[in-house]
């Protein structure tokens, strides 16, 4: 795991875990890479910001979760992307199901709700979302106004060997997570075509334009959510 340190840029709440307030740190202090945060009161250590990447394609050789992958690799210090592992376990929404949750589904509700914001890298199957995905989202956005993805940051992605790079599909999701409240990320669009002429024999991305777009998604993730603050980890 990405482990960071980081100085606080605000104040932490000592009250709240039986240690002596100390006197006010100086704001906006430097981020400085590889060096432990101290102070009078200690070490404090603060996490990266988690996010939750999901591909919404259950195949084995996936571009989409290549994309993820690559994406990962591209990620600033300050986050880490976590990819999700519960999709191919949950099963097709049926209400009958409401009161015994399969457990595919509370696993994925898990591995959201423990992130700060959710990265979803989506194919595009006739001219739309993919089932998979769409049924994964549908057991998601329950319960109603209490959803793991309830004012969640979201960010879309999406590559296909096709010719519009998943245009339609990511937009019918923007439609889908105004139902969750979702904070969908405006842009910049990451609709990559012609997959195959995007990564290199290992899964690298390879393609200046691509790599330039994720690089300012990433940027537009941590702004737009103000996720760029440091997370801090109480003191235990
Ligand atoms: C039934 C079917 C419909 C498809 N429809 C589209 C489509 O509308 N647009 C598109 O770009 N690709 C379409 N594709 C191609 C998929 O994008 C391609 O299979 C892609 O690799 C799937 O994503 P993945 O690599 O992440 O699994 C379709 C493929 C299938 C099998």
């Amino acid at each position: 795991m990405k482990q960071r340190m980081f100085l606080l840029e605000r104040n932490y709440d000592h009250s709240d875990h039986g240690l002596a307030t100390p006197a006010p740190l100086p704001t906006a202090l430097a981020y400085r890479p590889g060096q432990p945060p101290t102070n009078h009161a200690g070490v404090l250590v603060t996490r990266p910001t988690v996010v939750c990447g999901i591909a919404g394609s259950l195949r084995r050789e996936s571009w989409n979760l290549k994309l993820l992958r690559a994406m990962a690799v591209l990620a600033p210090d300050t986050i880490e992307l976590r990819i999700a592992e519960s999709l191919p376990r949950v099963p097709l929404f049926n209400e009958d199901l409401l009161g015994r949750e399969p457990e595919g589904v509370t696993a994925l509700r898990a591995e959201v709700a423990a992130a700060d914001a959710v990265l979803v890298a989506t194919p595009e199957y006739n001219g739309g979302t993919p089932g998979v995905l769409k049924n994964a989202l549908d057991w998601l956005s329950l319960p109603r106004g209490a959803s793991v993805l309830h004012r969640k940051p979201v960010a879309l992605v999406g590559v296909t060997p096709g010719r519009l790079g998943t245009a339609r599909s990511q937009f019918e999701l923007r439609h889908t997570f105004i139902f969750t409240q979702s904070a969908v990320i405006p842009g910049p669009e990451v609709l990559l075509s012609n997959a195959a002429e995007r990564f290199d024999a290992d899964g690298r991305l390879i393609d200046p334009v691509a790599v330039a777009l994720i690089s300012r998604l990433w940027a537009e993730l941590q702004t737009y959510t103000r996720l760029d603050q440091p997370k801090v980890v109480p003191p235990s």
